[in-house]
């Protein structure tokens, strides 16, 4: 029997992957490089439905109906090229090569160019939910070509998490834009637990509460504007006991943050685009702030406030940090599609922010009740110059701000960190501000360097003989 699909690399995500192939009707040959993989997912999981078990590349080419559809999940970076590189030879024209992988969007745009030039489609495709989503229903981010699409979309659209009936699951654009769509939901996903870190870090260290009290708030919270995954799983783990010790997990797990990358990708393009996605940096470095433990260490002789909130301070302090947390939410966001639709219009994507929001409603790590909204505020052809000047979130700030300000102050009155929500406090009071000192800058640069300067007043590029009489000359 031919195969509709076949997945190579069964290590979780891949397996995964075909089980629920599998389970949609689909026919899946599933292949990896250590046979025994294969072997156990037959045994394990071969009566959820129609598996063809490939031992050898060759097989697992041959067992698939054409044209091909070849889904690899394996490890970013040399092992897809390796993949790439092993079945590529064994395909033929019209075949399609779907990489499911976190890897980085220059390297899918380098891979679908070499292979389209073999006349293979690649398809860069983000997925996201980890272990559960893919088995049960991920956010699917696929970019490459519209006729792989055609091809491949149906499939994919079935087995993606689905809301209000619409599959979780979108073509994004040409070559690499489902990885750089994939690689910014992970930069929003850096930022979106970062400040969440921060809120708990509030609670705990200005109230005073145990993290069981704090699992409660979260609890609460999930009921309310921030309803999403990581808040729901915040309050698993804060709840959660270890079972060694009987203390709180949260205080027995060496408290320094790790990364695969994806989230300094993020941020290194968001450098090279030139766009502020000072949440996400901010969360990307204090992630690696945590992990310099000589440097905490020596840090901890150094001066500064301590000490709690009282009275009626701490009696609306969790309410104003829901509302810090929401606000400062809306403006990782924002960044994030600031930064899809530069990349969108630097690599001629043509992506749609309120598609992309909508395939991030349900199956992904950042999904959340919110993303409807920015949906809406991308819907009949609207486009916001930001997300924080559609109607929505302008008012949902408004409202929340004096919140926001009040916990940023008192954040840094006790000594507590805060990068991100004062980082995303400072871009939502830049965007506000009708100067920023940045004319200083400028003349400043003109001072050391002759770098020059544009006039509020009239055109042209301009320098001041700082070293002589100080008379403006133009260039
Ligand atoms: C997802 C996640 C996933 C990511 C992990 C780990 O969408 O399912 O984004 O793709 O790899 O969350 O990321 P870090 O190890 O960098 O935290």
């Amino acid at each position: 029997k031919q195969a509709q699909i076949g997945v190579t690399g069964l290590a979780v995500m891949g397996r995964n992957l075909a089980r629920n192939l599998a389970r949609h009707g689909y026919t899946v040959a599933v292949h990896n490089r250590n046979t025994q993989r294969v072997e156990d997912l037959v045994e394990q999981f071969g009566d959820e439905g129609d598996f063809v078990p490939a031992r050898k590349p060759e097989d697992f080419v041959a067992s698939l109906e054409r044209p091909r559809r070849l889904v690899i999940m394996v490890k970013a970076g040399d092992p897809t090229d390796a993949v790439i590189d092993q079945f590529a030879p064994l395909l033929d024209e019209g075949d399609m090569i779907v990489d499911g992988g976190n890897a980085h969007f220059e390297d899918t745009r380098r891979r679908e160019k070499a292979l389209r030039k073999r006349g293979l489609h690649f398809v860069g495709t983000g997925i996201s939910g980890g272990e559960e989503g893919a088995l049960n229903g991920p956010s699917i981010m696929p970019g490459g070509s519209t006729e792989a699409y055609e091809s491949l979309g149906p499939l994919l659209e079935d087995i993606a998490a689905s809301v209000d009936g619409r599959p979780c699951c979108t073509h994004l654009g040409q070559d690499g834009a489902g990885h750089f769509v994939k690689m910014v939901h992970n930069g929003i996903e850096y930022a979106d637990m970062q400040l969440i870190a921060e809120s708990y870090d509030l609670l705990r260290r200005a109230l005073g509460m145990e993290p069981a009290a704090i699992a409660e708030v979260f609890r609460t919270w999930n009921e309310g504007r921030l309803e999403s995954y990581l808040i729901e799983i915040t309050a698993e783990v804060l709840a959660h006991t270890d079972a060694h010790t009987g203390r709180p997990f949260v205080d027995v797990v060496l408290d320094q943050a790790e990364q695969k990358g994806t989230g300094r990708w993020t941020v290194q393009t968001a450098l090279d685009l030139g766009v502020p996605v000072s949440g996400i940096a901010e969360a990307v470095f204090a992630r690696s702030l945590s992990g310099h433990a000589d440097l905490r260490e020596a840090g901890q002789d150094l001066p500064g406030p301590s000490g709690t909130l009282s009275g009626a301070e701490a009696d609306r302090f969790a309410d104003d940090v829901e509302q810090a947390l929401y606000a400062s939410k809306i403006v990782a966001y924002a960044q994030g599609v600031h930064q899809i639709q530069a990349g969108s219009e630097a690599y001629g994507w043509n992506i749609d922010p309120g598609a992309v929001a909508a395939i991030w409603r349900g199956g992904c790590i950042i999904r959340a009740r919110f993303l409807n909204r920015i949906t809406e505020s991308y819907e009949g052809g609207h486009a916001p110059a930001s997300l924080l000047t559609a109607p929505y979130f302008r008012d949902a700030i408004g409202d929340a701000q004096d919140a926001w300000r009040r916990v940023v102050a008192t954040a840094a009155r006790l000594g507590v960190p805060t990068p991100g929500f004062s980082a995303a406090l400072s871009y939502y009071d830049a965007l506000r501000s009708r100067r920023l000192p940045a004319g200083l800058i400028q003349g400043q640069r003109d001072y050391f360097g002759a770098h020059t300067y544009r006039r509020t007043d009239t055109d042209g590029t301009f320098h001041t003989l700082w070293g002589a009489d100080r008379t403006e000359t133009e260039s």
